[in-house]
């Protein structure tokens, strides 16, 4: 795909502060008069987001691969509706998760195997991989805390999960970003969003100029 675009994906476990420090840089860039998209996943189109309303629900039992497939066919969607015709405009593309997500979650979590995933992955996603991924990291025990006081809302199917499953979604994107490039893997434990915030802008002002 020749696309003048950039795509920026935030990755990490629950509560890691993502979608905060997407909202955070999508003003940032409109302020500086940036064409700039906001998504995430599961979601970002019609399609993508009732398949996350599928995903996310309380009270059903999804088997790994089902849900595999079900993260891949929302991604499927949300590409060619979204991200790719965003980036052939030039469009700045922030997306709060992606197909990391599944290589963690699916690959490494449940147990489907990475390579596995990875081999889904690369016929989902095909030339629209992002340019550069930050992996904000905390422990299960503050990430989880956080959702609770944030919305004293219930857990969705995936925050319900026990402790352990916290635990190797942690261990899954700590391997991940040792192993890849154009992977920052940025801690927020203990930390005000505005601190990472000030920290990301400075990786991006030094490889892409923004
Ligand atoms: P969110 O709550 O961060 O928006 O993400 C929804 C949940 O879906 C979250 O628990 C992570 C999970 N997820 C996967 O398991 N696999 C995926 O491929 C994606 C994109 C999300």
């Amino acid at each position: 795909m020749k696309k003048n675009g950039l795509f920026i994906v935030f990755e990490g476990p629950e509560g890691s502060g993502k979608s905060t420090q997407a909202k955070l840089l999508y003003k940032y860039l409109r302020n500086k008069n940036y064409d700039v998209v906001l998504t995430r996943e599961p979601g970002g189109t019609k399609v993508a987001e009732m398949i996350r309303e599928i995903l996310l629900h309380k009270d059903i039992k999804i088997f790994p691969l089902t849900e595999l497939l079900l993260y891949e066919s929302a991604r499927a969607q949300h590409i060619q509706e979204i991200i790719k015709p965003s980036l052939l405009k030039g469009k700045i593309v922030i997306s709060d998760r992606f197909s990391d997500a599944s290589l963690v979650y699916q690959g490494y979590a449940r147990g489907l195997g990475m390579k596995f995933v990875k081999k889904i992955n690369d016929i989902v996603v095909k030339d629209t991989y992002p340019d550069i991924t930050f992996i904000l990291d905390v422990t299960p025990e503050e990430g989880l805390a956080r959702i609770k006081n944030r919305t004293k809302k219930k857990f969705d199917r995936l925050e319900n999960e026990n402790i352990e499953f916290h635990k190797k979604i942690r261990r899954g994107y700590l391997k991940l970003a040792k192993n890849k490039e154009n992977f920052y893997l940025i801690s927020t434990e203990g930390r005000i969003p505005q601190k990472v915030h000030k920290e990301i802008i400075k990786v991006l002002v030094k490889k892409f100029s923004l």
